[in-house]
């Protein structure tokens, strides 16, 4: 049986993806490096490094330290702020023959408002992603996220939803003690999608300075550490709630990828692997042909939350 490139497309809210696999945010620089070494193709949406109201030079160096099978970063949202992005970087993106979701962060309620009513002017622009899960960008008021509270969740989304109809995802963080209820706030509020997890909190010391590693002291854990937290945080959020699901954390290759769309994901981000190796998404999607055929099924969405639970 040969499997048609139209069996591995996915829906998630108005958007149509020719493949499940999507360039998580932060981790696919602004693309245009990455010519000749990735296949797009492969990818069915690319989601930016998160942009803000205003630019931001990001935290102190270091801002990347490997750990046993982990990733810390603290980049700290470096970016040029959307006016700069929208008029030198989109240009670039819009050429692709891609959908490009942009990737927004905030610190206030009004910069994310102010942001959603500048993106929606916007052509071509196929979805929003939300990040109100940055480990690495205080908050005004405090240190936490927007996504680690259920209200300030539902608030936030809700007054943003009253702007766009474009498609919203909303990306949480897995820091929190119930992410099944932080999804159902989002979902309330009019989110189109979700998209989890981003980074788990952690931090590296030198024994010999006795010095925290990162500039920032703490910073956000990707990477093979995180994959069984994140598969968990898919777990406990597809059984909860209806939206389409962009979820990830760890996926590294083809058995990862399997593990998170039977789980109940209807779309994959692949981020620190990315860093790893540019051709990591050419090697899952055809993985996932290869158990498809094997295992007789006709289109990716018969895979799609197929676990079998013993009860
Ligand atoms: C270097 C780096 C930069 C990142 N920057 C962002 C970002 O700007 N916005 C965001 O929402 N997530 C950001 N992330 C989080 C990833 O998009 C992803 O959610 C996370 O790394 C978990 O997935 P992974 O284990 O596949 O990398 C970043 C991750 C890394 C490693």
């Amino acid at each position: 049986m040969e499997l048609m490139q139209k069996n591995l497309s996915i829906k998630i809210g108005k958007l149509r993806l020719s493949s499940p696999l999507i360039a998580a945010s932060g981790t696919f620089g602004y693309a245009k490096e990455l010519d000749g070494l990735v296949d797009f193709n492969c990818f069915g949406a690319l989601i930016t490094k998160t942009v803000t109201l205003g630019p931001l030079t990001g935290n102190k160096p270091p801002r990347i330290v490997e750990t046993p099978c982990g990733l810390l970063n603290s980049i700290g949202l470096e970016n040029p702020g959307i006016n700069i992005f929208l008029e030198e970087k989109w240009p670039y993106f819009a050429e692709l023959n891609l959908p490009v979701i942009i990737s927004i962060g905030g610190k206030t309620k009004n910069e994310f408002i102010r942001l959603i009513e500048r993106l929606d002017e916007v052509k071509n622009l196929s979805a929003i992603e939300v990040n109100i899960s940055c480990p690495n960008i205080a908050k005004a008021r405090g240190a936490t996220m927007f996504s680690q509270d259920a209200d300030e969740t539902y608030n936030l989304i809700k007054a943003l939803r009253r702007i766009t109809k474009k498609t919203l995802i909303v990306k949480l963080t897995p820091n929190v003690t119930d992410i099944a209820q932080i999804a159902a706030s989002a979902a309330k509020a009019g989110a189109d999608v979700l998209s989890l997890v981003n980074t788990y909190f952690g931090m590296s010391l030198d024994i010999n300075s006795r010095k925290p590693i990162l500039g920032n002291i703490i910073g956000g854990l990707s990477g093979p550490a995180i994959k069984p937290l994140s598969l968990y945080a898919l777990y406990q959020v597809q059984k909860t709630v209806k939206l389409p699901i962009i979820a990830g954390g760890g996926i590294m290759d083809t058995k990862d990828a399997l593990e998170f769309l039977i789980c109940g994901a209807d779309a994959l981000s692949l981020g620190t692997v990315n860093l790893i190796n540019t051709k990591a998404a050419s090697e899952i999607l055809q993985g996932i042909k290869k158990y498809l055929q094997k295992n007789k099924m006709s289109s990716i969405r018969r895979l799609i939350g197929s676990l079998r639970c013993q009860s």
